[in-house]
């Protein structure tokens, strides 16, 4: 008869039968970088999560290389008075978080230093792109895009990931980048990137929620998987090195889908809504955080996820 129990009766048989196991070197690491020197606050939907400004930075990198993760995103905390309808400030390159980029780099050239490349937290309108008449015009957006991405790439880092989901930038900042002699500079694109309820408390850390309406006409509908193939046809055929999805909880299925069509490595974003979720019902005893955590991360690389970003990676890797 056959029994599946028998592979499930000892500690020994299930470790050895076990299909999917997590490593550090699966995580990577997303981080809000703020301005000036010895700065820390907590945000306050994420605990355990804070924005840093660069020295500090630098020390939780390092603490994060001796536990084995090594992929960093680094996302920018943009005072208001810098933000203008063009997000001029994202490519000037006195701006500190094209310095901190460098300075980053430079300290640790062995981690993976990801960049984000989207208008929204540079933008006075809190969308990803350039807002006219209530519209987000896709191919003006592309320009800024570009020098965003060109400053970012001159920093040094490894990776930009562009997480604005305007038609065709894959392509576009491809040729910028190969264009200036960055060739070797990848990009990450946020491939199915879902209009999602799960950004809230990034766009609090940030600061960064749209001054008006939201982003159904750029963001793709949470209901869509077809939709999720034709944007990775495009994304690949325009160069993408990786294709992620975000969020990854809710969109497990489009990870699979994603991993069984296309051979470069797939990423999911474990997004900052999914974080506070296990944070929140684990402050009220409802759940058990650290098992919580660790059965979603493993269900996000169960279903193909070669690497996930993610707010728990720290604490998931001090378990592993
Ligand atoms: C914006 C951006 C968002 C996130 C990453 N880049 C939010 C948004 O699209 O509004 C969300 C990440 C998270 O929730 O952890 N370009």
């Amino acid at each position: 008869m056959r029994r599946p129990r028998r592979n499930r009766s000892s500690q020994a048989i299930r470790d050895l039968a076990q299909e999917t196991r997590l490593t550090a070197n699966d995580f990577i690491f997303p981080i809000f970088l703020l301005e000036g020197k010895n700065q820390k606050s907590e945000v306050e939907s994420m605990p355990g999560i804070y924005r840093l400004s660069e020295d500090l930075i630098l020390k939780e990198i390092e603490e994060c290389l001796n536990l084995g993760i090594k992929g960093f995103d680094i996302f920018p905390v943009v005072e208001e008075s810098y933000k203008d309808k063009y997000a001029s400030k994202s490519f000037d390159s006195d701006f500190f978080y094209l310095k901190s980029l460098k300075k980053i780099k430079e300290t640790f050239p062995e981690a993976l230093i990801i960049t984000d490349v989207a208008m929204d937290p540079y933008s006075s309108d809190g969308h990803d792109g350039i807002v006219e008449d209530g519209k987000i015009l896709n191919d003006e957006t592309l320009e800024v895009l570009g020098k965003m991405s060109l400053a970012q790439a001159e920093t040094g880092i490894d990776m930009i990931g562009p997480s604005d989901m305007m038609d065709f930038r894959v392509g576009y900042l491809r040729n910028v980048l190969d264009e200036n002699g960055f060739h070797e500079t990848g990009i990450m694109s946020y491939t199915a990137k879902y209009a999602s309820a799960f950004y809230g408390p990034f766009r609090d850390a940030l600061n960064s929620a749209p001054k008006f309406g939201d982003k159904k006409t750029y963001q793709m509908n949470p209901a869509n998987s077809d939709e999720a193939l034709l944007e990775a046809q495009l994304d690949f055929q325009e160069g993408a090195d990786v294709l992620m999805v975000k969020p990854a909880l809710a969109y497990l299925d489009i990870i699979k889908k994603l991993k069984e069509n296309f051979n470069i490595p797939i990423a999911a974003y474990n997004v900052s809504g999914e974080y506070s979720m296990i944070k929140a019902a684990g402050e009220k005893g409802w759940l058990d955080p650290t098992a919580t955590m660790m059965e979603s991360l493993l269900s996000m690389k169960r279903s193909g996820a070669d690497m996930i970003l993610t707010y728990f990676a720290k604490e998931a890797a001090k378990l592993i």
